[in-house]
């Protein structure tokens, strides 16, 4: 989609857009639009595979998510529980990014998912005395902030499916796993075709 604008804040969860003021859009991926006219019964193997991505668009756009101890949205908003979606965090158009810098702890720094390769930090709070125990301290490098620990920037998802393993530390090796790891991390409920949907729409950016 070469004519897809971008500009700061074109799109931000909490504020929508910038410039026009605009409320926030759910709807971030629209290049399959077309495609939802095919059905999933068609003879035409093609069409068959365009419903898919179609639907795997829906999916990524509207499928609720119950946001939970997500640093960040849940902390600073001081909502233990958000509804929304994957674009609640990948929100920028057509691209998937997040639209203004915002890094996030989803989790996989969480030291539950570390294997033997990957190091294990023990950070102390100097004041609370409170101990985090993490594979990696993410944004709270640069900063040196607390609430930094383990947070990290959501990237593009155009042509996400050239470049596995994914997620900073690579914890994930194909794209079905990095729905795997949504579907447990969120309790999204998704079923195997939802699953193979996403799959193949997110294989198709
Ligand atoms: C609460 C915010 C949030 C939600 C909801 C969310 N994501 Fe993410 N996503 C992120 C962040 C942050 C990262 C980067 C994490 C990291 O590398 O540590 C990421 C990374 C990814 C990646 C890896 C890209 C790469 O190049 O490694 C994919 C693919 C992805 N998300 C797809 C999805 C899909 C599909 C959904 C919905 C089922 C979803 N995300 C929901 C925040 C979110």
């Amino acid at each position: 989609m070469i004519d897809q604008t971008y500009y700061f804040g074109i799109n931000d969860t909490l504020a929508g857009d910038y410039r026009t003021g605009a409320d926030f859009n759910p709807n971030v991926m629209s290049l399959y639009n077309i495609w939802s006219r095919y059905s999933k019964k068609s003879q035409d193997n093609h069409k068959r595979t365009h419903a898919a991505i179609a639907r795997g668009q829906v999916l990524f756009n509207t499928k609720l998510i119950k946001i939970k101890s997500v640093k960040d949205i849940n902390d600073d908003l001081a909502t233990p529980e958000l509804s929304g979606t994957c674009t609640t965090c990948h929100n920028t158009p057509n691209s998937g990014n997040h639209s203004i810098p915002m890094p996030l702890d989803i989790g996989i720094s969480d030291s539950s998912r570390r294997t033997p390769d990957m190091p294990l930090y023990t950070l102390r709070n100097k004041n609370t005395n409170e101990i985090i125990k993490t594979t990696d301290p993410g944004r709270a490098l640069i900063t040196g902030k607390w609430k930094d620990i383990g947070r990290f920037k959501g990237p593009v998802l155009r042509a996400v499916a050239s470049r596995p393993p994914y997620f900073h530390d690579g914890s994930a090796k194909d794209l079905p796993s990095v729905i795997n790891f949504y579907n447990t991390r969120f309790a999204i409920g998704l079923t195997n075709r939802d699953k193979s949907d996403l799959v193949a729409f997110l294989a198709s950016l």
